[in-house]
């Protein structure tokens, strides 16, 4: 009877099958939101420094998510090229994060400490330099911008109000971070940092 009532009732049947269908997503997605594993950052992580934050915003802007992910997938062929698989407790300060999944160019959540200052320097301003069948443009007019130390410092408040744990000496620590550095340097340092909290067992 019931049922006959539903079927013949398309307004019915859509609110219900959406109710249906939130249910069963919610029961996916909250437990998420408590799970230490996903929200506790892995040991050792610490919310960015000033330099590689303000790298990171230099990252986002210059849109290199359009090429490179920044998540090592479970796979053993991920796991041979790139090391450990990524685990969500690396990206906690991540906001919004850079996992993606478009490969143009190699995946970077494991390039800090794979090459030299020197060579992210040059392969940066002219790819072609380095690797010559890159089609990684370059990225020249960072080296002639500099970071605004005020800027570096508001965004860091933002962020500690969402409730990353910067201090008021970390504040305080800025101007002395960024003051005379380079949009390329200040990109270079967030590379350099990538990984550095990776897991470090082998994974099976
Ligand atoms: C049009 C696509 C494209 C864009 C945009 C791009 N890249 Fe690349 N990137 C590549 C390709 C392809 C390679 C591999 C060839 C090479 O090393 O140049 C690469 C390589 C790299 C490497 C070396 C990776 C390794 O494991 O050897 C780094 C680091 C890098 N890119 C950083 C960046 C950064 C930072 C940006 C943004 C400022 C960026 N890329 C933007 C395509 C891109």
């Amino acid at each position: 009877m019931n049922h006959a009532l539903i079927e013949k009732n398309i307004g019915l049947m859509a609110v219900l099958t959406l109710l249906v269908i939130s249910i069963g997503g919610l029961v996916e997605i909250v437990p998420l939101m408590f799970q230490a594993q996903v929200i506790e950052p892995v040991p050792g992580l610490k919310p960015y420094p000033p330099l590689a934050l303000a790298g990171r915003d230099i990252y986002v802007r210059e849109g290199c998510y359009n090429c490179h992910s920044q998540m090592v997938r479970a796979l053993a062929s991920d796991v041979q090229r790139y090391g450990h698989y990524s685990v969500a407790g690396e990206s906690v300060y991540d906001r919004p994060f850079q996992w993606g999944s478009k490969r143009t160019g190699p995946d970077l959540a494991r390039i800090g400490g794979r090459y030299s200052d020197a060579w992210q320097r040059v392969h940066l301003l002219d790819p072609r330099s380095v690797v010559p069948e890159s089609n990684m443009p370059g990225f020249p007019w960072l080296a002639k911008a500099q970071v605004s130390a005020a800027e570096v410092e508001s965004h860091m408040r933002g962020l500690a109000r969402l409730g990353d744990p910067y201090s008021e000496a970390d504040f305080a620590s800025v101007a002395a971070a960024v003051n005379g550095k380079t949009e390329l340097d200040a990109l270079i340092a967030y590379l350099q940092g990538l990984g550095k909290f990776a897991p470090k067992e082998t994974p099976p």
